[in-house]
């Protein structure tokens, strides 16, 4: 094609084309478009928002994976309870052993009670709940223990059941009461007479009053911590319980915790036996029941039910 022939053609061409874009691009929707495709193509081209806070980009499958993995460390958490127990230590030096590490070597008893407390005790003042049950009876007659760990004290009245249960049958008994004297929100609307001196209740006084009153301080000591770092720290310096009874928290995970916890401390020989209150109780749905099958279905071992009580064997 010759030249002159050519021009005509390609400047029809160019005015089609502007044609269509006066056209086209003058409607709303081709704006859209267009604002569109910038977003995109900015979108790509620009850094990722905040990179120096997010993590690495994850796809949906790694993301997956990850939770996935977390879930499972999270549930193998709940069954590791992996404190390394110290040496046995013999039964006749486990009061001399909490007296060294807890009280300088001293009894807590002595001089009690200080001046500042003396008119804010009762005399006595001891309320429990089946702390009188015949499975106290029944569990030290059969184990004929050297040493009992009670988890969740309070007044004392089971401790203090159970050194007149273990001193009428002639045996010479230690018992440890690990309970940090709180009680729990609200119990002084359930149990009436615990004075108060600046937002402190007088629990833990009220308790050694009992016991004094009820000469039981050569049997009674007690640990006046949290029940999951007294057990960790029983465990860890070889105090070991023949018999043990947890009855502190109530809701499923504080009953879980405590028993793992305070079966690490039967003793290591065999033969020992823990058991506990509330078996019946709905409390958090029945959390106690709950905690106590678990455990028994993990480690492989059976519960007994004696009254209020649940009670499980170690082999
Ligand atoms: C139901 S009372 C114990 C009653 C006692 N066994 C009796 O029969 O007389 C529960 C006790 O557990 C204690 N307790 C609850 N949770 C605790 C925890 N995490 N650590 C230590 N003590 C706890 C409370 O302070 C309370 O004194």
């Amino acid at each position: 094609m010759k030249e002159e022939q050519k021009q005509p053609l390609f400047q029809h061409h160019r005015r089609r084309v502007a044609a269509f874009t006066r056209k086209k691009f003058t409607k709303p929707a081709a704006y859209v478009i267009l604002l569109l495709l910038s977003y995109f193509f900015g979108y790509l081209s620009a850094p990722s928002s905040n990179s120096q806070y997010d993590s690495p980009p994850v796809g949906p499958r790694i993301a997956q994976n990850r939770v996935t993995q977390d879930t499972a460390a999270a549930d193998n958490d709940h069954y590791r309870f992996t404190t390394q127990c110290g040496a046995p230590v013999p039964s006749k030096l486990v009061r001399q052993t909490i007296l060294d590490r807890l009280f300088n070597g001293t009894s807590p008893y002595d001089n009690f009670p200080p001046a500042h407390a003396t008119t804010l005790l009762r005399k006595k003042k001891i309320k429990g709940w089946g702390s009188n049950g015949a499975v106290f009876e029944n569990l030290i007659r059969k184990v004929q223990p050297k040493t009992i760990i009670e988890v969740g004290t309070f007044l004392g009245a089971s401790a203090i059941h159970m050194a007149q249960l273990a001193s009428g049958l002639g045996l010479k008994t230690q018992i440890l009461c690990i309970d940090d004297f709180r009680g729990w929100p609200g119990f002084r609307d359930r149990v009436r007479d615990i004075n108060m001196v600046n937002g402190d209740v007088l629990l833990l006084y009220q308790f050694m009053q009992n016991v004094v009153h009820e000469n039981a301080t050569e049997s009674v000591l007690f640990v006046p911590f949290s029940s999951g770092s007294a057990l960790q720290q029983l465990c860890e310096w070889g105090v070991f319980g023949d018999l043990i009874e947890v009855d502190a928290g109530h809701d499923f995970h504080s009953a879980w915790s405590d028993i793992n916890r305070a079966y690490k401390l039967l003793r290591p020989d065999g033969g020992g036996v823990i058991f506990g209150h509330d078996y019946f109780t709905s409390a958090d749905n029945k959390g106690v029941r709950r905690a106590v099958h678990l455990f028994a279905r993990v480690h492989g071992l059976r519960v007994q039910i004696d009254g209020q009580h649940w009670v499980i064997h170690s082999p």
